[in-house]
């Protein structure tokens, strides 16, 4: 050993984690990280403090005004460092088909070739956290371990939020239990006695989200942020989570889950599919509007469903995840009001402004109180005032700002979400963000056509991920950034999985497309949304009851005028019109979109979608 190096850092485990494989796993990492120290998580609330008040000393916290926002922080990420990178992102199994032509790829053996001499030394200065997490309730059957390894105590912190974390988890995995290991660096290595220079430490140029599914391990390198940084979200819960389900038979979906409850006390669950950024923490959340008395929602999960099929061919599903990290702007008491309410205390703000009585505020929040607040730190430490942002366009919050928040903080929190067992699956929606041409609401005649729906889904892309916005892409079942493998295979797994259920004899649950983001000529949304959007929810349930007939359209079944509650809103039949018109034209060049899509899909495309599309353009030419 050269005499001038830094000593190994010997790694003493404490005596409740008894697990050998995971001790040698993290003397393993320690020797390649480096840190200055390790600190083993043990997922309690006086080690939370501890670690917030640290982050507060660091200066990556502002503590906020506990008289508006009790035991709540701000922190403000570095601008380069705000939402997934998805460029960065990559699948690293032996064959590149079984990543599939929408991942980035490369071969396990070459990708460990890069990542090795970026992970030596790139924890140096730091502390090491050892954060142990189950996705699903402990213990539970349907539930999986991860090990994240951070040198970012904000990640630490989240992750207790986001994750059952803490000791307990040790003791599922025992002696013998398995996990995932997850790395997580943000890549700023700090000589010797070098102090931060900044509060939001990243590598600016470097990032590599990577995931080995074979082996099942995550390895994160470069950025600080949100699913980026917190491993046990889109990279274990649906990247690889994925590939997992496709060999043990199961789902892991970018879906929200909620219940609803007819005001006869008769309750549904639906598991909604929306890109991110589109819509699925405010519909997990509903407040159903005037013309609604008795129905009820419920929040059983915000982004994420792990779904399997029972022996009686029912589909259950659970959220794996314990907190919400949703997207603030726009929020406000119209829009979600049980989630405005979540957000009193124990949160962890990313990214918005700070005001000058030491809450918090974001673009939406005017609505609420009728004013803008005369002056702000923005998200960058900036003043900010109204005048401002006319002369520069600038946000006091950024777009993907966001709050880091316990499932238990939400006051429509369904009594099932933390139950192993999961809910019953009634209807599955499919709802991308379109200013033209995809209708508000279609029904799949089947469940093939209902797959074709979600494989061709295509949406307005979102601040949730970095780079252009706004542009139409294809995001099939909202997954195009979270399919662990081949998007042909995952389609595939979805018909199978069908038929799987419909060999029991058991109904399958019922499909509908969804789009609340239809334009005017103004460029204004026509469609109310938010709560309004019960009235869609209530006639997918009427369709379930075989309550409303519907009318055949060319993309399935829709609603006439009359079979939705128009109580307590007034919007027109002309309105309804402008957003479930079918257009001939725009369909004619839709068509032309999926058929580039399924070009670049060809290898493994399932030939009973081929089938569909070939139905729905004879039906759209007739
Ligand atoms: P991820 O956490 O990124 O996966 O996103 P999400 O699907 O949970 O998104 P979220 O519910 O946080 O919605 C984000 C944006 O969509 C916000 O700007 C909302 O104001 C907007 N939004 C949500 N529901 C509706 C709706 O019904 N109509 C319209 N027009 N906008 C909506
Ligand atoms: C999404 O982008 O779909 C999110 C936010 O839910 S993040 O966890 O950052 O991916
Ligand atoms: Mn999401």
């Amino acid at each position: 050993m050269n005499a001038a190096a830094p000593k190994a850092l010997q790694v003493q485990a404490p005596d409740y984690v008894k697990n050998p494989q995971l001790i040698a796993w993290v003397s393993e990492m320690v020797a390649l990280c480096k840190p200055a120290k390790v600190h083993w998580c043990d997922g309690s609330q006086a080690e939370y403090d501890a670690l917030c008040q640290q982050l507060v000393d660091a200066g990556t916290f502002k503590k906020l005004n506990p008289a508006k926002r009790t035991n709540s922080f701000l922190a403000c990420s570095d601008p380069s460092d705000v939402a997934r990178v998805e460029d960065r992102t990559f699948i690293c199994c032996e064959k590149e088909e079984d990543a599939g032509p929408t991942n980035n790829w490369k071969a396990p053996a070459e990708m460990r070739g890069i990542l090795n001499p970026l992970f030596d030394g790139c924890m140096a200065g730091r502390t090491m956290y050892v954060v142990p997490f189950s996705m699903g309730p402990l213990g539970s059957p349907i539930a999986h371990i991860g090990i994240e390894l951070s040198d970012s105590a904000y990640v630490a912190v989240n992750m207790k939020i986001m994750t059952r974390m803490g000791r307990a988890v040790y003791d599922v995995i025992g002696t013998d239990g398995e996990f995932v290991p997850c790395v997580h660096t943000v890549g700023a290595p700090l000589a010797e006695g070098q102090a931060d220079t900044t509060s939001w430490p990243c590598n600016p140029t470097t990032k590599y989200i990577v995931h080995y599914p074979e082996t099942r391990e995550i390895w994160s390198y470069g950025s600080g942020y949100g699913g980026n940084a917190l491993l046990g979200k889109k990279c274990f819960a649906l990247r690889i989570a994925s590939t997992m389900g496709k060999t043990q038979g199961w789902l892991a979906e970018h879906m929200l889950i909620l219940g609803v409850s007819n005001p006869q006390g008769k309750k549904y669950h639906v598991a909604a599919a929306f890109p991110s950024a589109c819509g699925k923490t405010n519909f997990s959340m509903l407040v159903p509007p005037t013309g609604f008395d008795g129905w009820k929602v419920t929040t059983i999960g915000d982004d994420i469903a792990w779904i399997k099929p029972q022996a009686d061919g029912s589909l259950r599903a659970i959220n794996p995840e314990a907190g919400y990290f949703g997207v603030a702007p726009g929020t406000n008491m119209l829009t979600n009001p049980n989630c405005m309410n979540s957000l009193d205390k124990d949160v962890i703000f990313t990214n918005v402004a700070l005001t000058d009585d030491g809450d918090v505020w974001w673009e939406g929040m005017e609505k609420d109180t009728g004013f803008v607040p005369e002056h702000l730190i923005d998200w960058q430490g900036k003043d900010w005032s109204p005048a401002i942002a006319k002369e520069t366009g600038a946000k006091a919050a950024h777009p993907n700002a966001r709050f880091t928040v316990a499932a238990t903080n939400n006051p429509a929190l369904d009594e099932a979400w933390d139950d192993p067992a999961g809910v019953k699956i009634d209807a599955f929606i499919f709802g991308g963000r379109r200013s033209t041409t995809v209708p508000l609401v279609t029904e799949a005649r089947n469940w093939t056509e209902g797959v074709y729906m979600a494989a061709t889904m295509g949406s307005e892309t979102t601040a949730a991920a970095f780079g252009a916005q706004g542009v139409v892409r294809r995001d099939p079942f909202a997954m195009l950034p979270f399919a662990g493998y081949n998007m042909s295979h995952y389609f595939q797994h979805w018909l199978d999985l069908g038929k799987q259920v419909e060999s029991t004899g058991a109904a399958l649950p019922k499909i509908f497309k969804t789009n609340w983001f239809r334009k005017d000529a103004e460029g204004k949304f026509v469609w109310p949304g938010y709560g309004e959007n019960m009235r869609v929810l209530k006639w997918m349930i009427d369709r379930i009851e075989g309550q409303a007939q519907g009318q055949d359209t060319a993309f399935g079944v829709a609603p006439t005028y009359g079979e939705i509650n128009w109580t307590g809103l007034d919007f027109s039949a002309e309105q309804f019109a402008t957003v479930t018109g079918i257009d001939k034209a725009a369909w004619a060049e839709e068509m032309q979109l999926h058929t580039t899509h399924f070009a670049q899909l060809a290898s493994g495309m399932p030939q009973a979608l081929l089938d569909t599309k070939a139905e729905l353009e004879k039906r759209l030419a007739a």
